[in-house]
């Protein structure tokens, strides 16, 4: 069993260990590698959302000078997998607009381009669905939700206690189609040997890729080999292998010896990469006169493709938050002729904690008490899902020192009342949830070398969050050793089997996977290990994990100004407070909140992929017209957090912060709005017009 690490490094700030490189542009993504002989892909897309090919000239495209082959159905190599998403060029059916149809290999990326435009695809068109509604007669209900969530949960009788209530909400939000939209593509160059298939793929999980292209391609998993050193940014959009490495990995088997470079361009990302489901949601709450809930019901739709589901897990947030005797929560999906929904930033908690926190909101207005109060007075003592008592639960904390730092008392609960010459003010809270969770498979190798350095190498993957810098602080004192003495090798599958950098669980699971090989070590070698000396260590299970229930917890402040005239929305200010174990490093972690409130600054005023039914794709489908916030959106963000000693986590104290940044910034904003202009802000994004 592996016992708690003694923080020496953690805790402490540290610079990014590959920061210099990243600056410097020293540090290369995945398309940046040196290749010799290479070839460049360039994809053919569907243009229609749903039908059969029934004919492909490639003629013209072949004839081009430059171009080695033109793949589509008709020629593609065969390939092992149920997964439709990564069933490329395998049959004519046609499932969403933008869906890979063929591909060209040519000695240039212009000729590629071209070539792909010359390919004539014949379509026999079919009606096409791509239009999300409560109303729909098939919403079904799926098995589980992401990633392994009960679907329904019902506790009591919602209606009857809704029925007998002093205080009720009973209303409707809506949280748009979404992009992740990291700064680097996805991309890849492929390279095949014989039977050896070399992959530099931009990818949030080395050992995730290799685990699925490698049955799919029909290989042994020891013939694909993956690197990923460096990745700029994922979000959840290259948590799983999307269709564009399966692609890659195919096209390079035609020039054997020769590596083929594809990288997405923007546009092709929005339908190849990924999305969030726009949701439509329902929440109900019922209270007595002191705004203590008698129930809570939160009902979500939302969308999944025809080929293969995803279901985020949207209501799931509110059966940990609050207590109540009557809760329900349920989850219905529409199946559409839309690309393949996936991971984006907190799936789940970010668009539901929405919901649930702009309704929180309401109910407080309705009772006419504080919204911080109102939430201290709705705290559970043990989590009212499990009955478990929390590992840490430090979210009433959040709210009160958040709201000292922040400066919110007094606070005039009259919308509407609080004007800076032109600009409407107003200041709202939420609140924040992320739990802990835990992927299985993480493994460690710790070697001495002749001065006394400790070689530790874990296919572990650091997608711009400081991973490198944390895993080497959690290294060091696990070895008990300075920082200067670690030699820290991630990124690839040369290096021993790790999860997935995803559902913020990177630090639990390679930092517990790194203290059991550096115990093992010291058991075995002694605590002053020789050179040579090599011991290997993996994730042992929890024993805490059946006996706790594992969140981080926070508090997000908003001040929001609305123009008056024209119904603009400004974030001049936030601050972040948050719950979530032993900070590792205080540096990036601080990066890692700000991002996320950042994103979700940018959820609640500008994201929203724009799918027009008529033709099931998206049509802002580029930085033209899908707007992420920049510079000059973001205002002051003050970020801080408890000292949260919580001792059931994992052996390093720490819960993930990757995500919990985003969760519950939306909803703040949106409350903040209703503050400053009396305008109940109910649907995702903020746009001006909702002011008007
Ligand atoms: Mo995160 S959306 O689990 O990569």
């Amino acid at each position: 069993m592996t016992r708690a690490v003694t923080p020496r490094a953690m805790g402490t700030d540290h610079e990014r260990l590959d920061g210099r490189a990243k600056v410097t542009g020293t540090a290369p993504y995945a398309c940046e590698y040196p290749t010799e002989d290479t070839v460049h892909l360039h994809p053919v897309q569907a243009a229609v959302a749903r039908g059969r090919i029934t004919s492909i000239d490639t003629a013209a495209a072949e004839a081009l000078d430059g171009v080695h082959a033109v793949l589509t159905h008709l020629n593609a190599p065969p390939l092992y997998t149920e997964d439709r998403e990564l069933a490329v060029l395998q049959s004519d059916e046609i499932s969403f607009r933008g869906q890979l149809v063929g591909a060209v290999i040519a000695d240039h990326p212009e000729i590629a381009r071209h070539a792909a435009d010359l390919v004539r695809v014949t379509v026999d068109q079919q009606l096409h669905d791509a239009r999300l509604s409560t109303e729909r007669d098939d919403l079904y209900k799926p098995d589980v939700v992401n990633p392994a969530f009960d679907t329904d949960t019902r506790d009591g009788d919602v209606e009857t206690a809704m029925a007998a209530a002093e205080h009720t909400i009973d209303q409707r939000y809506t949280t748009p189609m979404e992009h992740n939209n990291p700064m680097e593509p996805h991309s890849s160059i492929a390279l095949w040997d014989g039977e050896q298939l070399t992959l530099h793929d931009s990818t949030q999980g080395a050992h995730t890729v290799r685990s699925t292209l490698a049955p799919a391609l029909g290989l042994a998993p020891e013939s694909v080999h993956v690197v990923a050193r460096h990745v700029g940014g994922g979000f959840g959009a290259k948590g799983m292998p999307h269709a564009n490495v399966v692609l890659a990995a195919l096209a390079a088997r035609h020039v054997p010896g020769r590596p083929v470079k594809f990288a997405l361009t923007r546009q092709q990302m929005f339908p190849l990469a990924g999305h969030r489901t726009p949701t439509l949601q329902r929440m109900r709450l019922a209270s007595d006169g002191d705004g203590r809930l008698t129930a809570l019901a939160h009902d979500v739709v939302e969308h999944t493709s025809r080929i293969k589901e995803f279901a985020e897990q949207t209501a799931v947030c509110s059966r940990n938050m609050y207590a109540t005797p009557n809760r329900s929560t349920s989850h219905r999906l529409a199946p559409l002729d839309v690309p393949v929904p996936s991971w984006m930033r907190a799936p789940g908690e970010c668009p539901g904690m929405f919901a649930a926190e702009v309704a929180m909101d309401e109910l407080a207005t309705e009772v006419g008490v504080d919204p911080i109060e109102l939430r201290l007075r709705n705290e559970p003592d043990t989590d009212p899902e499990t009955g478990l008592p929390f590992s840490s639960r430090n979210l009433a904390a959040c709210l009160q020192q958040g709201a000292e730092r922040f400066g919110w008392n007094p606070h005039d609960p009259e919308p509407g009342t609080r004007r800076h010459r032109d600009w409407l003010v107003g200041t709202g809270v939420a609140s924040s949830i992320y739990p802990v969770f835990r992927m299985a498979g993480s493994t460690a190798t710790i070697t001495v070398d002749d001065a006394g350095n400790h070689l530790v190498e874990i296919g572990a993957t650091d997608i711009g969050t400081g991973t490198w810098t944390a895993l080497t602080q959690i290294s060091a004192d696990a070895l008990e050793v300075p920082v200067e003495r670690i030699d820290l090798r991630i990124g690839g599958t040369d290096l021993p089997e790790a999860s997935v950098e995803g559902g913020s669980t990177g630090i639990t699971c390679w930092g517990s996977a790194i203290v059991d090989a550096a115990h093992r070590l010291r058991a075995e070698h002694g605590d002053s290990p020789q050179a040579n000396a090599r011991a290997t260590g993996s994730q042992q299970d929890n024993p805490d994990t059946g006996r706790f229930a594992m969140h981080a917890f926070g508090a997000q402040f908003a001040e929001v100004h609305v123009h008056a005239d024209t119904g603009e929305v400004r974030v001049p200010r936030m601050l972040g407070i948050f719950a979530a174990g032993r900070i590792i490093n205080p540096r990036t972690a601080r990066s890692q909140f700000l991002g996320g409130m950042t994103m979700g600054l940018s959820m609640a005023l500008h994201e929203d992929s724009v799918l027009d039914p008529r033709f099931g794709h998206v049509v802002n489908h580029d930085f033209a017209g899908y707007h992420i916030a920049s510079n000059a959106d973001i205002g002051d963000i003050d970020i801080t957090w408890l000292d949260e000693d919580d001792p059931y986590v994992n052996p390093m104290g720490s819960k993930g912060i990757g995500e919990i940044g985003i969760v519950g910034t939306a909803a703040a904003i949106a409350n903040a709005a209703y503050h400053a202009t009396g305008i109940r802000a109910r649907d995702l994004p903020l746009t001006p017009d909702t002011f008007l």
